[in-house]
């Protein structure tokens, strides 16, 4: 126990010691308030992640829509103000690759970004590669995989059968994206190769906030050598026994042998940030769609008659199990399986926005201009809109129509009177807005088709679960326990 308080207090000091700044900066005239709490380096980091909303909107009523707070040894100026969004992401000296680069590097050892930017521009140009034509295969694999997937799981079960649900979630799309997006290993036994992966995968992400931080790798017990496992079954070598990889894989993937020898083992590390990047939000946000749908059968009910109806208006019969095709604008045509999701996503979606002050700068704000330091961060925190009350009635209800206004989709939300352009922001905005957002949410569509149309479910768990804000600032939250569920083959 001793060792593990030095250790700690060594970590603390050292990071005090590097950021010493952090002891004695001070507001200068013409900066945003600035607020750090009493705790060195931490600052007010765990009352954030307390209550993030709650702590949020008290600061917001302390001292308006930008404040500067200290987080885990950085200074980060907040936007509340929706309507600042846009003009704050347009400002050139705000770079998003700067923060990028230093999280690609920690987390996944990729050095090679932090010097390259043509290596930068190139695998930015792959993302064409999630849309239009190109997402219409991977679409058409993922139904495939899905079925492979779940086939063996739930279609032997004819009684009730019970699982957990966010154990379910993390196996089915670890499995299928994986598949979808890098094909199947045709070395050895396919099923062992895919286990290990997946067990090492969470792993590695139960880590992954940690890894953030400034604590050296080294001391965070086995994530280094979990980190280099990982990046090891994803080399030139071990990805050239997996069959089927995607447009988008191998373009990566020739773009990455032109920057790096065939056997550089930072290939590996490159793939590992798109394979954790592919699946590492979409999981909770299953969990959460999933959640909420079976704690209101009513929602489900719905859901479940608008996905009849389309099935019926194709020709289709619920229950014909995997032979259901849905094309990519029936699925759209979904408008409150959609709403479903966007719902999940503005209760647990946590991202900010996070860009890197180049150079000194000046943020207008509706109280007057702000002057922002080279080398602090500006963030985006959209959570805050999402449960704004003026935006969305009762914000901590879950209403799984929201998003539909007379049987079609609903677009138009408000504050101040003015219609607000961006009212939900779970995949970010500007240039890094994320590629993979229609894979995401056609994934989750085509998982809650085949469940919804074949399985009867219903929650075991009375107890509610809450968000555990682990990963606040950076991606959807998962729930603080698991879930029991049961599952049962409809009767037709
Ligand atoms: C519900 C699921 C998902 C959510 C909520 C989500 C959210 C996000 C967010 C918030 C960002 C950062 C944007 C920013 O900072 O401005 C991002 C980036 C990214 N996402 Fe997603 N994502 C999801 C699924 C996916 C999937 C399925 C893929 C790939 C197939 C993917 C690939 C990426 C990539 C490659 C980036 C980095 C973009 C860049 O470097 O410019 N994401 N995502």
């Amino acid at each position: 126990k001793i060792y593990k308080v030095m250790t700690w207090c060594l970590i603390v000091l050292s990071c005090c010691c590097q950021n010493k700044l952090l002891f004695f900066s001070y507001r200068r005239p013409g900066e945003p308030p600035l607020l750090k709490g009493w705790l060195p380096y931490f600052g007010l980091a765990l009352k954030l992640q307390k209550d993030p909303i709650g702590f949020m909107r008290t600061l917001q009523n302390q001292h308006g829509d930008t404040f500067t707070l200290l987080l885990g040894g950085k200074y980060i100026t907040f936007i509340l103000d929706p309507y600042q969004y846009q003009s704050v992401m347009k400002n050139q000296k705000l770079s998003f690759r700067m923060f990028s680069k230093n999280i690609l590097k920690k987390a996944f050892a990729i050095q090679k970004l932090m010097t390259d930017d043509e290596l930068n521009n190139e695998l930015h140009d792959c993302y064409k590669l999630l849309q239009g034509k190109s997402l219409d295969l991977l679409m058409e694999n993922m139904t495939q995989n899905l079925q492979q997937v779940f086939e063996p799981k739930l279609f032997k079960t004819t009684n009730w059968d019970m699982a957990y649900l966010l154990t379910f979630c993390s196996s089915v799309i670890f499995e299928a994206t994986f598949a979808t997006i890098y094909g199947k290993s045709v070395a050895g036994d396919r099923k062992e190769f895919i286990t290990e992966l997946k067990d090492d995968f969470f792993k590695f992400d139960a880590k992954f906030i940690y890894l953030l931080s400034d604590i050296p790798i080294e001391l965070l017990g086995d994530a280094k050598s979990i980190q280099k496992k990982l990046i090891k079954h994803l080399t030139s070598e071990n990805l050239a026994n997996i069959q089927g990889w995607s447009e988008v894989v191998q373009m990566r993937q020739d773009i990455l042998e032109k920057y790096y020898t065939l056997k550089d083992i930072e290939i590996g590390a490159h793939h590992l940030g798109f394979l954790w990047a592919s699946v590492a939000n979409t999981i909770p946000t299953m969990f959460w769609t999933i959640y909420y749908l079976l704690r209101h059968p009513e929602a489900m009910a719905v859901l479940r008659d608008e996905i009849d109806h389309l099935l019926q208006s194709t020709g289709q019969k619920q229950g014909s199990g995997f032979s259901i095709y849905i094309t990519r604008e029936q699925l759209d045509s979904l408008v409150y399986l959609e709403s479903a999701i966007l719902e999940a996503l503005r209760l647990c979606s946590f991202s900010s926005i996070i860009r890197f002050v180049q150079e000194d700068l000046t943020l207008p704000s509706e109280t007057g201009d702000y002057l922002i330091r080279k080398g602090d961060l500006v963030a985006i925190f959209p959570p805050l809109m999402h449960h704004d009350p003026e935006i969305f009635e009762a914000p901590e209800e879950y209403r799984f129509d929201r998003f539909v206004e007379n049987g079609k989709k609903k677009t138009n939300f408000f504050k101040g009177g003015k219609r607000l352009k961006h009212y939900i922001l779970p995949f970010g905005m500007g240039a890094s807005k994320c590629p993979g957002r229609f894979l995401a949410i056609n994934e989750i569509k085509q998982l809650l088709v085949v469940l919804l149309t074949n399985f009867d479910l219903e929650i075991m768990d009375d107890k509610p679960v809450q968000l555990d804000y682990g990963r606040f600032l950076i991606g959807i939250q998962y729930p603080d326990s698991d879930v029991l569920f049961r599952y049962k083959v409809k009767s037709q």
